[in-house]
Protein backbone atom coordinates (compact mmCIF):
# COMPACT_ATOMS: atom_id res chain seq x y z
CA UNK A 1 0.00 0.00 0.00
CA UNK A 2 1.06 3.30 -0.81
CA UNK A 3 0.44 4.75 2.61
CA UNK A 4 0.77 4.06 5.80
CA UNK A 5 -2.12 4.67 7.65
CA UNK A 6 -5.58 2.59 6.98
CA UNK A 7 -8.68 2.18 8.72
CA UNK A 8 -7.43 -1.22 10.15
CA UNK A 9 -4.42 0.67 11.56
CA UNK A 10 -6.76 3.18 13.35
CA UNK A 11 -9.24 1.35 14.65
CA UNK A 12 -6.14 -0.63 16.48
CA UNK A 13 -5.74 2.27 18.04
CA UNK A 14 -8.54 2.50 20.14
CA UNK A 15 -7.46 3.56 23.70
CA UNK A 16 -3.93 4.21 22.79
CA UNK A 17 -2.05 6.63 20.88
CA UNK A 18 -4.52 9.41 20.25
CA UNK A 19 -5.92 9.92 16.46
CA UNK A 20 -5.46 13.57 15.27
CA UNK A 21 -7.06 14.49 12.47
CA UNK A 22 -7.76 17.65 10.85
CA UNK A 23 -10.28 18.75 7.45
CA UNK A 24 -8.47 19.54 3.80
CA UNK A 25 -10.06 20.66 1.04
CA UNK A 26 -6.83 21.43 -1.29
CA UNK A 27 -3.61 19.68 -2.59
CA UNK A 28 -1.07 22.43 -0.39
CA UNK A 29 -3.60 22.41 2.71
CA UNK A 30 -3.89 18.08 2.34
CA UNK A 31 0.34 18.39 2.20
CA UNK A 32 0.43 20.54 6.18
CA UNK A 33 -2.03 18.48 7.31
CA UNK A 34 -0.50 15.19 6.23
CA UNK A 35 2.69 15.95 7.16
CA UNK A 36 1.14 16.53 10.97
CA UNK A 37 -1.91 14.04 11.41
CA UNK A 38 -3.29 10.68 11.09
CA UNK A 39 -6.60 10.95 9.13
CA UNK A 40 -7.07 14.07 6.67
CA UNK A 41 -11.18 14.47 6.31
CA UNK A 42 -12.34 16.03 2.93
CA UNK A 43 -15.42 17.24 5.14
CA UNK A 44 -18.31 18.04 3.47
CA UNK A 45 -17.79 21.82 5.29
CA UNK A 46 -16.38 22.40 2.36
CA UNK A 47 -19.60 23.84 1.10
CA UNK A 48 -19.74 26.45 3.84
CA UNK A 49 -16.00 27.03 4.24
CA UNK A 50 -15.06 27.57 0.97
CA UNK A 51 -18.32 27.74 -1.33
CA UNK A 52 -20.22 29.93 1.05
CA UNK A 53 -22.93 27.76 1.68
CA UNK A 54 -25.33 28.47 4.21
CA UNK A 55 -25.31 24.65 5.21
CA UNK A 56 -23.30 21.58 3.84
CA UNK A 57 -26.96 20.25 2.96
CA UNK A 58 -26.25 21.78 -0.76
CA UNK A 59 -23.14 20.07 -1.38
CA UNK A 60 -22.84 17.78 -4.10
CA UNK A 61 -21.39 14.55 -5.45
CA UNK A 62 -19.10 16.25 -7.68
CA UNK A 63 -17.82 18.93 -4.77
CA UNK A 64 -16.64 15.87 -3.16
CA UNK A 65 -14.66 14.43 -6.42
CA UNK A 66 -12.86 17.86 -6.97
CA UNK A 67 -11.90 18.56 -3.22
CA UNK A 68 -11.44 14.92 -3.26
CA UNK A 69 -9.05 14.87 -6.06
CA UNK A 70 -7.18 17.62 -5.10
CA UNK A 71 -6.48 16.90 -1.59
CA UNK A 72 -5.28 13.02 -2.91
CA UNK A 73 -2.35 14.56 -4.56
CA UNK A 74 -0.82 16.52 -1.03
CA UNK A 75 -0.95 13.06 0.74
CA UNK A 76 1.79 10.51 1.58
CA UNK A 77 0.97 9.20 4.83
CA UNK A 78 -2.77 10.13 6.21
CA UNK A 79 -5.73 8.22 5.82
CA UNK A 80 -7.57 9.89 3.63
CA UNK A 81 -11.79 10.35 4.54
CA UNK A 82 -14.43 11.54 2.04
CA UNK A 83 -17.67 12.81 3.66
CA UNK A 84 -20.58 11.06 1.58
CA UNK A 85 -22.66 14.33 0.96
CA UNK A 86 -25.94 14.87 1.85
CA UNK A 87 -28.27 12.83 -0.53
CA UNK A 88 -25.86 10.21 -1.80
CA UNK A 89 -26.54 7.63 0.94
CA UNK A 90 -29.97 7.63 2.50
CA UNK A 91 -32.10 6.54 -0.16
CA UNK A 92 -30.86 2.54 -0.15
CA UNK A 93 -27.74 0.76 0.68
CA UNK A 94 -27.41 0.21 -2.84
CA UNK A 95 -27.41 3.68 -3.60
CA UNK A 96 -24.78 4.33 -1.15
CA UNK A 97 -22.56 1.84 -2.91
CA UNK A 98 -22.70 3.23 -5.87
CA UNK A 99 -21.93 7.14 -4.62
CA UNK A 100 -18.87 5.48 -2.07
CA UNK A 101 -17.68 3.52 -4.71
CA UNK A 102 -17.51 6.42 -7.15
CA UNK A 103 -15.96 8.78 -3.74
CA UNK A 104 -13.41 5.95 -3.89
CA UNK A 105 -12.80 5.26 -7.22
CA UNK A 106 -12.08 8.31 -8.49
CA UNK A 107 -10.72 10.16 -5.44
CA UNK A 108 -8.03 7.35 -4.56
CA UNK A 109 -10.10 7.87 -0.29
CA UNK A 110 -9.21 4.93 1.98
CA UNK A 111 -12.47 5.70 3.56
CA UNK A 112 -15.84 7.34 3.44
CA UNK A 113 -17.76 8.86 6.31
CA UNK A 114 -21.03 9.20 6.77
CA UNK A 115 -24.01 10.97 8.94
CA UNK A 116 -26.41 9.08 10.92
CA UNK A 117 -26.61 6.46 14.17
CA UNK A 118 -29.11 3.26 14.51
CA UNK A 119 -30.92 3.66 11.06
CA UNK A 120 -28.13 4.19 8.91
CA UNK A 121 -26.38 1.23 9.96
CA UNK A 122 -27.68 -1.41 8.08
CA UNK A 123 -26.07 0.80 5.00
CA UNK A 124 -22.85 1.02 7.22
CA UNK A 125 -23.11 -3.03 7.34
CA UNK A 126 -23.80 -3.06 3.24
CA UNK A 127 -20.48 -0.94 2.56
CA UNK A 128 -18.15 -2.47 5.16
CA UNK A 129 -19.17 -6.19 3.55
CA UNK A 130 -18.31 -5.05 0.30
CA UNK A 131 -14.87 -3.54 1.07
CA UNK A 132 -15.35 -0.06 1.99
CA UNK A 133 -14.27 1.44 5.22
CA UNK A 134 -16.49 3.59 7.08
CA UNK A 135 -16.33 6.28 9.34
CA UNK A 136 -19.29 6.73 11.33
CA UNK A 137 -20.39 10.31 12.30
CA UNK A 138 -23.28 10.74 15.79
CA UNK A 139 -24.69 13.31 17.40
CA UNK A 140 -24.59 16.92 15.58
CA UNK A 141 -24.64 15.85 12.39
CA UNK A 142 -25.07 18.82 10.41
CA UNK A 143 -26.87 17.17 7.28
CA UNK A 144 -29.91 16.98 9.22
CA UNK A 145 -30.18 20.78 10.23
CA UNK A 146 -33.19 21.31 8.91
CA UNK A 147 -34.71 18.38 10.91
CA UNK A 148 -32.71 19.30 14.04
CA UNK A 149 -34.23 22.70 13.56
CA UNK A 150 -30.32 24.19 14.60
CA UNK A 151 -26.95 23.14 15.70
CA UNK A 152 -27.93 22.25 19.17
CA UNK A 153 -25.92 20.71 21.48
CA UNK A 154 -26.38 16.24 21.65
CA UNK A 155 -27.00 13.95 24.31
CA UNK A 156 -29.25 16.02 27.00
CA UNK A 157 -31.94 14.66 28.95
CA UNK A 158 -33.40 11.25 27.57
CA UNK A 159 -31.72 11.59 24.15
CA UNK A 160 -28.84 10.33 25.47
CA UNK A 161 -30.32 6.54 25.09
CA UNK A 162 -30.60 6.91 21.80
CA UNK A 163 -27.36 8.43 21.28
CA UNK A 164 -25.74 5.24 22.86
CA UNK A 165 -27.84 2.99 20.65
CA UNK A 166 -26.52 4.99 17.79
CA UNK A 167 -22.72 4.41 18.84
CA UNK A 168 -23.27 0.68 19.23
CA UNK A 169 -24.98 0.46 16.21
CA UNK A 170 -22.82 1.83 14.06
CA UNK A 171 -19.64 -0.20 15.78
CA UNK A 172 -22.12 -3.45 15.45
CA UNK A 173 -22.36 -2.46 11.09
CA UNK A 174 -18.16 -2.47 11.04
CA UNK A 175 -17.56 1.33 11.14
CA UNK A 176 -13.49 1.93 12.01
CA UNK A 177 -14.22 4.47 14.16
CA UNK A 178 -17.06 7.21 14.78
CA UNK A 179 -17.20 11.02 14.80
CA UNK A 180 -18.74 12.49 18.41
CA UNK A 181 -19.85 15.87 17.44
CA UNK A 182 -21.33 18.37 19.92
CA UNK A 183 -22.06 15.87 22.25
CA UNK A 184 -22.36 16.42 25.97
CA UNK A 185 -19.45 15.65 27.81
CA UNK A 186 -20.27 12.66 30.65
CA UNK A 187 -22.18 10.85 27.53
CA UNK A 188 -18.45 11.51 24.91
CA UNK A 189 -16.97 9.84 27.64
CA UNK A 190 -18.87 7.24 28.17
CA UNK A 191 -19.24 6.15 24.74
CA UNK A 192 -15.87 6.35 24.36
CA UNK A 193 -15.11 4.04 27.16
CA UNK A 194 -18.03 1.40 26.05
CA UNK A 195 -17.13 1.26 22.18
CA UNK A 196 -14.38 -1.09 21.40
CA UNK A 197 -13.95 1.29 18.38
CA UNK A 198 -12.21 4.48 18.14
CA UNK A 199 -14.15 7.91 18.94
CA UNK A 200 -13.12 11.05 17.39
CA UNK A 201 -14.59 13.86 19.13
CA UNK A 202 -15.39 17.57 18.10
CA UNK A 203 -17.05 19.12 20.72
CA UNK A 204 -17.05 16.17 22.60
CA UNK A 205 -14.68 14.98 25.55
CA UNK A 206 -11.09 14.96 25.88
CA UNK A 207 -11.29 11.33 26.99
CA UNK A 208 -11.90 10.93 23.35
CA UNK A 209 -9.55 8.50 21.12
CA UNK A 210 -8.91 11.14 19.30
CA UNK A 211 -9.63 14.43 18.08
CA UNK A 212 -10.97 16.67 14.61
CA UNK A 213 -11.27 20.17 13.35
CA UNK A 214 -12.28 22.09 10.79
CA UNK A 215 -8.63 22.97 9.47
CA UNK A 216 -10.04 26.70 8.53
CA UNK A 217 -11.45 27.30 11.90
CA UNK A 218 -8.56 26.13 13.98
CA UNK A 219 -6.17 29.13 11.74
CA UNK A 220 -8.51 31.93 12.48
CA UNK A 221 -8.94 31.78 8.97
CA UNK A 222 -13.40 30.70 8.30
CA UNK A 223 -14.63 33.55 11.21
CA UNK A 224 -18.04 33.61 10.20
CA UNK A 225 -18.64 32.23 13.65
CA UNK A 226 -16.61 30.59 15.98
CA UNK A 227 -18.28 26.91 17.69
CA UNK A 228 -17.21 27.14 21.64
CA UNK A 229 -15.31 23.52 20.70
CA UNK A 230 -12.77 25.93 18.37
CA UNK A 231 -9.51 26.74 19.69
CA UNK A 232 -7.68 29.37 17.10
CA UNK A 233 -3.98 28.03 17.13
CA UNK A 234 -3.50 31.20 14.42
CA UNK A 235 -5.46 34.29 13.41
CA UNK A 236 -4.33 33.28 9.62
CA UNK A 237 -7.85 35.34 8.84
CA UNK A 238 -6.54 38.30 10.19
CA UNK A 239 -3.49 38.04 9.22
CA UNK A 240 -4.62 38.00 5.81
CA UNK A 241 -6.61 41.45 5.66
CA UNK A 242 -3.55 42.98 7.03
CA UNK A 243 -1.55 41.94 3.93
CA UNK A 244 -3.98 42.64 1.31
CA UNK A 245 -4.74 46.15 2.96
CA UNK A 246 -1.09 46.49 3.09
CA UNK A 247 -1.19 45.40 -1.14
CA UNK A 248 -3.32 47.94 -2.19
CA UNK A 249 -2.26 50.90 -0.24
CA UNK A 250 1.46 49.61 -1.74
CA UNK A 251 0.14 49.70 -5.34
CA UNK A 252 -1.95 52.76 -4.69
CA UNK A 253 0.77 54.58 -3.47
CA UNK A 254 3.35 53.51 -5.86
CA UNK A 255 5.89 51.54 -3.51
CA UNK A 256 5.26 48.46 -5.50
CA UNK A 257 5.82 46.79 -7.51
CA UNK A 258 9.28 48.23 -7.26
CA UNK A 259 13.17 47.99 -8.73
CA UNK A 260 13.30 44.65 -7.48
CA UNK A 261 10.04 42.95 -9.33
CA UNK A 262 10.67 44.40 -12.74
CA UNK A 263 12.67 42.66 -15.79
CA UNK A 264 15.54 44.53 -17.73
CA UNK A 265 15.78 44.56 -21.70
CA UNK A 266 18.69 42.52 -21.12
CA UNK A 267 19.59 39.74 -19.19
O1 LIG B 1 -17.43 18.19 7.29
C1 LIG B 1 -16.64 18.21 8.25
O2 LIG B 1 -15.68 19.00 8.31
C2 LIG B 1 -16.85 17.22 9.32
C3 LIG B 1 -16.03 17.32 10.56
C4 LIG B 1 -16.31 18.59 11.30
C5 LIG B 1 -16.17 16.14 11.44
O3 LIG B 1 -17.69 16.38 9.18
NA1 LIG C 1 -19.09 16.63 7.44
Amino acid sequence: LARALTAPGLRARKGGEKIVCLTAYTTPMARMVDAACDVVLVGDSVGMVLHGLDSTVQVTMEMMILHGRAVRRGIRRALMVVDMPFGSYEASPERAFDNAARLMAETGCGAVKLEGGESIAPTIAFLVARGIPVMAHIGLTPQSVHGFGGYHVQGRGGTRFQLGRDAHAVQEAGAFAVVLEKVVEPVARQITGRLVIPTIGIGASPACDGQVLVLDDMLGLFADFQPKFVRRFAELGTQAEVAIAAYAQAVRDGSFPGPGHVFADTP
